[in-house]
């Protein structure tokens, strides 16, 4: 695991979890804690059970032990560390947004196809079994055709002005701001829910444009705190989008509504065992949306808990993403969500940020296809039944 932050813990302890949580044909031991901070990496791997510690990153994907490669830094060293990991015949996990910038993003997809390791991108929430739900609803047509979105990602972390410059306002570093952060999350749940991109049109806004730095100086901000937009998607249908980093109240306000000919359904990431719906007939007097709590029937989430209503967490969530990608090693499943997907999702921010910087309709640069999404129903037919034992 490369970088020792909020990410490299989390991914640390989905990959000593994951055997514990799911029949993996495939039994992962932590190997080596890579930061650039040796002692951050020394103190990571003694809490996380890691064997060894580096800070040297080349170093640590070398060993001929290290079969998978697992990518939390920021944003603008993505492409190095992932490209070298590929060549190296590592499948590769890397945190989103794929990369800084789409180019960088491309070139990552391409390594990813030519080399045909496995390889995924930490798109979460596309992990949780209510959005899984939510997919096998559209699929099979519970919602009828569907119309329109509505796409938000809003959250507070940036919004204390006193708050230090870090990687995350740079350029180089980052890229986008609340778009590469937090926006690409509610975009990966667009593609996924219905489909590619084509068109957008975007405004960007940075209100606190200038933060302290750790010397007692001030930095400029290099990305947007804000950004709104209209998309289109390649099936006609259209979408409002936005996201904050300086949303003040907001958590992890990640909202998708769907809206189809015969129902809707909307998602609300603060309250993620949950997925509300409102179908055809569910409309008269005493009707609009219910809620479903997820439980066994909707899996993978009986593989945490027997008991509906219980709650899964969000380090959950990393722990089915590293399944998805130990199935995809042993050749029971596809990658997704893979490079080529994070790619989709990179040219649709990239769209925005023309769009912003022009002020006009832009097109989607469709270069690399999104996969098509695997069917819930297929990918989670062979996890034993918790229902079983209630
Ligand atoms: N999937 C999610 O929900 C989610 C949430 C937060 C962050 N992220 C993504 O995860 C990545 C990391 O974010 P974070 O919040 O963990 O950041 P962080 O700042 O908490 O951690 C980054 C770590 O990378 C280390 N690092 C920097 N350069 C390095 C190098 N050359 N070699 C080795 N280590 C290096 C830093 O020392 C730090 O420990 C970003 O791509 C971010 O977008 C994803």
């Amino acid at each position: 695991v490369i970088g020792t932050g909020f990410m490299g813990l989390a991914h640390a302890r989905a990959f000593q979890a994951v055997s514990t949580t799911f029949p993996v044909a495939l039994r992962p031991g932590l190997r080596t804690m890579a930061d650039l901070d040796a002692g951050r990496a020394r103190t990571v791997a003694g809490q996380v059970g890691a064997e060894r510690a580096s800070d040297d990153w080349r170093a640590a994907i070398a060993g001929d032990d290290v079969d998978i490669v697992a990518i939390t830094t920021p944003n603008g060293l993505h492409r190095e560390m992932a490209t070298a990991a590929l060549e190296a015949g590592k499948a590769v996990f890397c945190e989103k947004p794929l990369a800084a910038n789409l180019a960088d993003a491309q070139a990552m997809a391409e390594a990813a196809r030519t080399r045909a390791h496995a390889n995924q991108v930490g798109f979460n929430y596309l992990a949780n079994p209510a959005v899984i739900h939510a997919k096998r609803l559209i699929d099979r047509g519970d919602l009828g055709a569907i119309r329109n979105a509505r796409l938000v990602f809003d959250e507070d972390y940036m919004a204390d002005p006193t708050l230090p410059h870090s990687w995350r306002c740079r350029g180089d570093m980052a890229g986008a701001g609340a778009l590469g952060d937090l926006g690409a999350h509610a975009l990966s749940l667009a593609l996924y829910l219905i489909g590619p991109v084509s068109e957008v049109t975007a405004t960007a806004r940075t209100p606190i444009d200038r933060r302290p730095t750790r010397d007692g100086g001030r930095a400029p901000v290099e990305n947007e705190d804000i950004a709104d937009a209209l998309l289109v998607f390649t099936g006609g249908q259209t979408a409002t989008f936005s996201s904050s980093r300086v949303a003040l109240g907001r958590k992890c306000a990640l909202r998708v509504e769907v809206f189809g000919s015969d129902g809707s359904l909307a998602f609300d990431q603060e309250r993620f065992n949950e997925l509300e719906v409102c179908f055809r007939g569910d409309d008269g007097p005493n009707g609009g949306f219910r809620r479903i709590l997820t439980g066994p029937a909707h899996p993978p989430y009986g593989a945490f808990v027997p008991a509906a209503g219980a709650q899964i967490g969000f380090g959950d969530l990393k722990t089915i993403e590293v399944y998805r990608l130990l199935q995809a090693m042993a050749g029971r499943g596809p990658s997704y969500p893979d490079f080529a997907f994070g790619c989709a999702v990179d040219a649709v921010i990239d769209a925005l940020l023309r769009s912003a910087a022009g002020g006009d309709w832009v097109k989607v640069d469709d270069t690399v296809k999104p996969p098509a999404p695997p069917s819930p129903d297929a990918e989670w037919a062979a996890l034993p039944d918790a229902r079983a034992h209630q």
